[in-house]
């Protein structure tokens, strides 16, 4: 074990290393799974996230007229993600979707990009930084990252829906890791995330209420092309007994979503309010599930 350390620490110092352990294939766009050889657990993080999904997704095949839409295809089956660019379509491994290739490999210097600085043996790899930044899922995310913008949060979408898993080891493949200290790690399921209760605001005035998004920094639901959906649910108890339902639909493709900070009104029958439980329900764009974001129950103070 001693006279291999000292070959290693010997070889660490060689500037030929890099040439000698590099493992060609991964320099020719293979498929996701090959990544997975040594980076097991993010590769398993990955095939939870609707990246994964987003070239085989039921909605995407039937919507894009079983991929005959050519304008559809790009950003769900990328070639190279460069920050504030539209990809270009990838030509091989399609069902892979928005992949570990697409988003880490760089044609300009055959390289793994990627946020760290690492000494990587069987792949060349270089820091870049841009790989921390919004603007990285710019060129897909279009409107979300307009809407992020004129947020002016400090925030990127990256501290939200790759949220930091602390130091851990980026691969698994023995003895190999052996060689590597853990490094900061961040998910890579890309979680949807949820509003919580105190992200939306609900105000009763006079013949209406008021919604106001106060802690998501872009709209709620945002999408380019999906369609997620908010139910507004609200029973009113009038002064007089008479009981009403309103209900509302607020989503990104009729234009109701709520953007951030900005107050929305929603008008109510006329009479005289006594109580009123508001309740806020959300269905992300792939799945049917209603989740309840927020229940309230608010009432006209007495006079
Ligand atoms: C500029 C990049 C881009 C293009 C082009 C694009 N999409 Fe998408 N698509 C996205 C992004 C980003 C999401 C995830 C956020 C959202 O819901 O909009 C998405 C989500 C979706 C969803 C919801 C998720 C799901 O699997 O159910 C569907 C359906 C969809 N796209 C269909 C289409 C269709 C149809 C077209 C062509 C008319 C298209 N997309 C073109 C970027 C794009
Ligand atoms: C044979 C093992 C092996 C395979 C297979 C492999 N990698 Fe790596 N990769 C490494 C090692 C080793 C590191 C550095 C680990 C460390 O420093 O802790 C690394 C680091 C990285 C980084 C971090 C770069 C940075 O600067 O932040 C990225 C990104 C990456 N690999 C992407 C990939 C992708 C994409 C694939 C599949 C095409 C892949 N790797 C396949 C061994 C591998
Ligand atoms: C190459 C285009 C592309 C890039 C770059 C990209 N995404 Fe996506 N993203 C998509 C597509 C397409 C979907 C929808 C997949 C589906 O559901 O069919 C998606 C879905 C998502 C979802 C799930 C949305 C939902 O409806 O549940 C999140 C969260 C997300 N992306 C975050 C990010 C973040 C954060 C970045 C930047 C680090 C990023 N994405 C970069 C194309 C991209
Ligand atoms: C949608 C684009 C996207 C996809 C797909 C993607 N990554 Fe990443 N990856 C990123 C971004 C962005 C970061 C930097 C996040 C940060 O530091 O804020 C990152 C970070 C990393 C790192 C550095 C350690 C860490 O956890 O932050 C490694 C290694 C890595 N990715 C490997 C992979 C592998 C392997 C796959 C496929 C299984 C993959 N990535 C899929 C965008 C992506
Ligand atoms: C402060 C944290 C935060 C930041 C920063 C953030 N998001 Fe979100 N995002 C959320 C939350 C919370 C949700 C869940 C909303 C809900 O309940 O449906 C969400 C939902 C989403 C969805 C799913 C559709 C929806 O509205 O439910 C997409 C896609 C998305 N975000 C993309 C992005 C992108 C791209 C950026 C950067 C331009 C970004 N987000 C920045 C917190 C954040």
């Amino acid at each position: 074990m001693i006279p291999l350390l000292f070959l290693l620490l010997f070889l660490g110092g060689c500037e030929r290393l890099e040439t000698v352990f590099v493992e060609e294939d991964l320099l020719q766009r293979p498929p996701a799974k090959r990544c997975s050889d040594c980076h097991a657990d993010i590769y398993k993080e990955w095939k939870k996230s609707r990246h994964f999904h987003a070239w085989t997704s039921e909605n995407f095949r039937v919507e894009s007229e079983n991929y005959a839409k050519v304008k559809c295809l790009s950003c769900h089956a990328p070639h190279q993600v460069d920050p504030e660019k539209k990809p270009l379509l990838r030509a091989e491994f399609r069902e892979d979707g928005v992949s570990c290739v697409a988003c880490h490999f760089k044609e300009e210097t055959r390289s793994m990009h990627g946020p760290l600085k690492v000494w990587s043996p069987p792949h060349p790899s270089r820091q870049d930084l841009s790989y921390t930044k919004s603007t990285f899922c710019a060129g897909c995310h279009r409107e979300t990252y307009k809407e992020w913008k004129m947020a002016k949060v400090e925030k990127s979408c990256q501290s939200c829906h790759m949220p930091s898993l602390g130091k851990r080891d980026l691969i698994q493949k023995f003895p190999f890791y052996l060689f590597h200290l853990a490094k900061p790690r961040t998910s890579h399921e890309f979680p949807s995330l949820k509003a919580s209760p105190e992200d939306v605001e609900v105000r009763l005035e006079a013949g209406k209420l008021i919604l106001t998004n106060v802690g998501v920094p872009h709209n709620l639901p945002t999408a380019d092309q999906g369609d997620p959906r908010l139910y507004l649910l609200a029973e009113i108890t009038y002064a007089n007994g008479r009981k009403k339902i309103v209900r509302k639909l607020l989503s990104p493709q009729s234009k109701t979503a709520l953007a951030y900070r900005k107050p929305r009104e929603i008008r109510i029958p006329p009479g005289e309010v006594k109580e009123i439980t508001v309740r806020l329900l959300r269905k992300l764009a792939w799945s049917e599930e209603r989740e309840l974001i927020k229940e309230v129950t608010l009432r006209t103070p007495s006079p």
